[in-house]
């Protein structure tokens, strides 16, 4: 009975940590692209990692004003994007199609990533509803919300990478115009603070 009536708040906690691990994926993602001088894919990791922490924090301010508990964070060791891909490499040694791979790789792991947690957010979405806890269930919908959108603008980067045929040089020649625009989003970000 009792284990019952903590169901929405174990499902708001598994959020969270989700929310933990998401920032620690963004931010070796922008490592990586840093590592690969990609300033544009470098500079779109960054948004999503302070806007996703930002998040974090409201998730956290939910549970807390909301259940009236303050669950510690579980923090991964890492979110496994930087050690399998470039490991204790250096820069100046990589040749063209490790780099080239590497890229496609990170990409291919984000859009992965997003996806898997699109599920695990509509899932305890539907446990929220189908539980009537719908102050909690209204939250997490919007975050759904988010996921979608991040979703549809990784996958229309991935297509057109996929139309460049992955040729590193059109890749590495739409970088300023990217990095302009996501600097462009930090900036209205905090501007709405
Ligand atoms: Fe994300």
């Amino acid at each position: 009975m009792d284990k019952d009536k903590n169901k929405p708040l174990e499902l708001l906690k598994e959020v969270n940590n989700r929310f933990v691990t998401a920032c620690i994926f963004h931010r070796e993602q922008r490592d990586l692209f840093c590592f690969l001088a990609m300033n544009g894919f470098e500079e779109w990791h960054n948004f999503q990692y302070v806007s996703e922490s930002r998040e974090q924090l409201l998730v956290k301010k939910f549970i807390i004003e909301h259940y009236v508990v303050a669950p510690q964070d579980e923090i991964p060791e890492s979110a496994n994007v930087l050690a399998p891909l470039i490991g204790t490499k250096r820069r100046t040694k990589l040749k063209s199609d490790q780099r080239w791979s590497i890229v496609k790789q990170s990409w291919e792991s984000y859009l992965r990533w997003e996806k898997d947690t699109l599920a695990v957010y509509s899932s305890v979405a539907k446990e929220l509803f189908d539980f009537g806890d719908i102050v909690a269930y209204n939250f997490i919908s919007e975050i759904v919300g988010d996921v979608n959108e991040e979703i549809a603008e990784v996958t229309n980067t991935l297509l057109d990478m996929i139309g460049y045929d992955w040729d590193l040089s059109q890749i590495s020649a739409v970088q300023d115009t990217i990095a302009e625009m996501r600097i462009f989003m930090l900036r209205e970000l905090y501007k709405n603070y």
